[in-house]
């Protein structure tokens, strides 16, 4: 029988090492990337969440679709008065507005909110939301989104609460 510490490692297995030195080396370069990016637009790699990358962000993953309003003069991701197409549940008003938006959302909670698809209190949101964390998303861009929303101009738009039986049974969606 042969032992594996003397045995010549296979081709394979040679070709399986040099797959992993490129995919970890690509990362530290990536890495590098970011920190020198973050060190020119924000002061330092420990700079903290950025907006300016949050709305980059929001616009890749195209939260507009489902969070602007079609008119444009009710402001940038007010809601939607349309349901989501083949659901009942509405893009919410992502703006800061204390009546209508997100004022008393801490950006912590809403980073969870979109990473989870979950409400301030960690209950599921209507599927119709999105969990992120699914879609490859990790805390660091949740974190700028949050960071962004919370810099938009607060937009008093009220959007109907969200159904989506038997998560949010109708007439049982919120105040
Ligand atoms: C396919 C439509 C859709 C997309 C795309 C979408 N959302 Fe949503 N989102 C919703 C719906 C519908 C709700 C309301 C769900 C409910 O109330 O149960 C919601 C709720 C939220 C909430 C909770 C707010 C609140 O007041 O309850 C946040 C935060 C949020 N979305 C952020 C985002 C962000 C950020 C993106 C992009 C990364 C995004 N959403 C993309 C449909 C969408």
């Amino acid at each position: 029988m042969m032992r594996d510490g003397t045995r010549p490692p296979s081709r394979a297995a040679e070709r399986r090492a040099r797959a992993v030195a490129l995919v970890l080396g690509l990362g530290l370069v990536a890495g590098c990337g970011r920190g020198a990016g973050e060190a020119v637009d924000a002061g330092g790699p420990d700079a903290g969440p950025s907006a300016a990358r949050g709305q980059f962000a929001v616009a890749v993953r195209q939260c507009g679709a489902c969070h602007q309003s079609p008119n444009a003069g009710e402001g940038v991701l007010s809601g939607q008065d349309a349901p989501v197409p083949g659901t009942r549940s509405y893009g919410s008003n992502l703006t800061p507005d204390p009546d209508t938006g997100m004022d008393a959302w801490d950006a912590g909670s809403i980073a969870a909110s979109v990473l989870r698809s979950v409400d301030g209190d960690g209950r599921p949101l209507c599927p119709a939301m999105p969990a992120y964390a699914d879609a490859g998303m990790g805390a660091d861009e949740a974190l700028d989104i949050a960071a962004y929303l919370q810099s938009l101009a607060p937009a008093w738009h009220l959007v109907p609460p969200s159904a989506c039986p038997p998560l949010k049974p109708a007439g049982d969606a919120g105040p």
